[in-house]
């Protein structure tokens, strides 16, 4: 998976192989995806089957997470954030999986 982040809008983008993207008027660049670190994190908590995800990065309007895409190979669950609201997010647990996640400033993340 190939994930684009524009550094206008905001707006993420998902492919499956490498293409050309666009978005506002621009060229996007595939992101490099980052191991986690520091508040770049994602916090699991498992309960009763499920995954509730949180994070101690900021949620501002200039700088926030924008989105979590949970799962591995070729099927991820992709969750949008909301900017100015605390990350809240519960999903049905899934084994061997990856969380990977962007900041609009810091670019792609993914937990270790
Ligand atoms: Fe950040």
């Amino acid at each position: 998976m190939k994930f684009y982040v524009c550094p206008i809008c905001g707006n993420v983008l998902i492919a499956t192989e490498e293409n050309i993207v666009t978005c506002c008027g621009q060229k996007l660049n595939g992101q490099e995806i980052k191991m986690a670190e520091g508040k770049h994190r994602i916090d699991v908590e498992e309960v009763n089957g499920k995954v509730h995800f949180t994070s101690e990065h900021g949620m501002t309007k200039e700088h926030h997470l924008n989105f979590i895409a949970y799962g591995k190979n070729n099927q991820y669950v992709v969750i949008k954030l909301d900017k100015e609201k605390p990350v809240d997010v519960t999903l049905e647990k899934q084994e061997d999986v990856e969380i990977i996640f962007g900041c609009n400033q810091h670019g792609v993340w993914r937990n270790e």
